[in-house]
């Protein structure tokens, strides 16, 4: 097992190894003063983990109430938001109880930003289950839920108590969702740590069999997942409400949340992420911000990883019209991105494999930001 320990306004341990799941219970059971704790997953990963969480809970002395909503991004709305809420009174859930996500990014957002305002703020604990949430949203304290007008636009920060990534839950994941979490991996290579951008590239076929639970698959995954940790606490600590610098964890986003929103969420985050930080790459490859042998290793590693370069691929691999992503319609959705405000918005630039900086760009020039999409 790998630690890894964040120090932001709440400390917390990141566990990251294989079973963990059936330690969950001894390891929250020293944090959490009450008896009582909401196990919140969702209709995928309640079949396949649901019940080995909640005996593990149950057997560290805890009740447990389960809550279980439909999988998938439309969950992560005012409607669960509210039904969760609710659920959590019926079940008089109290200021020193705690809720436990179980489940990928829509999970832990959901019941991130409900442990943040039941009560006005109780406990929570993430067990991420898939590889997105593993490196990127369990770790970090942004909560939230999508409004009509674009994601994660209500939200809060809420630091988790602590972090279970058990990596056995990977094995499980389709190889769509897989790749998806790997374009955030192969993020933070970008932004932050070229040496880990150089495994990457070697290491494609390898990855792939941690979905047979191959040993030695695992045991390089266990090590990316932690370096990814490593990185996001660096930034986190160093920022934590995203004055500056936490930013760049948005490397990609921008044009993400566009493809997601245009696609009408048909196009999974992660996959979105991956042509995202194509098309910023691309930008910066124009601008003459990011050498053109870099903007081609970007390209190259995606390919490997099976991520789409850009728009096109990922409409065609979701059975879209390409014609939907016209930069014009991505700029305008991006325009009502929470980042854009004042007539600027923040776009995160590569400079290098391994680096970046963040460029107030006005928003006028969203589009040709945009339009190098394929
Ligand atoms: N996912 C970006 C962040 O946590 O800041």
């Amino acid at each position: 097992m790998t630690t890894v320990h964040v120090n932001a306004s709440t400390a917390y341990d990141v566990m990251i190894g294989r079973g963990l799941l059936h330690e969950a219970g001894e390891m929250i059971r020293p944090l959490i003063k009450g008896r009582n704790l909401a196990l919140v997953t969702d209709s995928n990963v309640a079949p396949l983990y649901g019940e080995t969480v909640k005996r593990a809970l149950s057997a560290a002395g805890f009740e447990v109430c389960v809550f279980t909503f439909p999988a998938g991004e439309e969950s992560k709305c005012m409607s669960t938001y509210a039904a969760l809420q609710e659920f959590l009174a019926e079940n008089r859930l109290s200021r020193k109880d705690a809720i436990v996500a179980l489940g990928g990014g829509v999970t832990g957002d959901l019941a991130g930003f409900t442990a943040a305002t039941y009560l006005r703020g109780i406990d929570f604990v993430q067990i991420p289950t898939t590889l997105l949430a593993a490196v990127d949203s369990s770790v970090g304290g942004k909560t939230g839920i999508d409004l009509t007008a674009g994601k994660n636009l209500c939200g809060a920060f809420h630091q988790p108590r602590l972090v279970i990534c058990d990596t056995d839950t990977l094995t499980t994941l389709r190889r769509e969702d897989f790749v998806g979490g790997m374009a955030e991996v192969i993020k933070y290579g970008v932004i932050r740590d070229g040496e880990l951008f150089t495994l990457l590239e070697g290491s494609a076929l390898e990855l792939f069999d941690v979905l047979t639970g191959d040993d030695s698959a695992m045991g390089l995954l266990q090590h990316v997942i932690a370096t990814c940790v490593g990185i996001k606490r660096d930034v986190v600590e160093a920022d934590e409400f995203e004055g500056g610098l936490r930013a760049i964890l948005n490397f990609g986003h921008t044009a993400a949340h566009a493809i997601e929103n245009l696609s009408e969420y048909k196009i999974p985050h992660g996959i979105a992420v991956g042509a995202g930080m194509m098309i910023a790459a691309n930008y910066a490859n124009l601008i003459g911000a990011l050498p053109i042998r870099d903007g081609d290793r970007i390209r190259e590693i995606l390919n490997q990883y099976e991520l789409p370069g850009g728009t096109s691929g990922a409409a065609l691999w979701y059975g879209l019209d390409p014609e939907i992503f016209t930069p014009e319609a991505m700029a305008e959705v991006a325009m009502s991105d929470k980042k854009a405000g004042g007539g600027t918005i923040n776009l995160v630039i590569p400079t290098a494999i391994g680096d970046c900086r963040i460029e107030k760009t006005p928003t006028d020039r969203l589009a040709e930001f945009m339009g190098r999409n394929d």
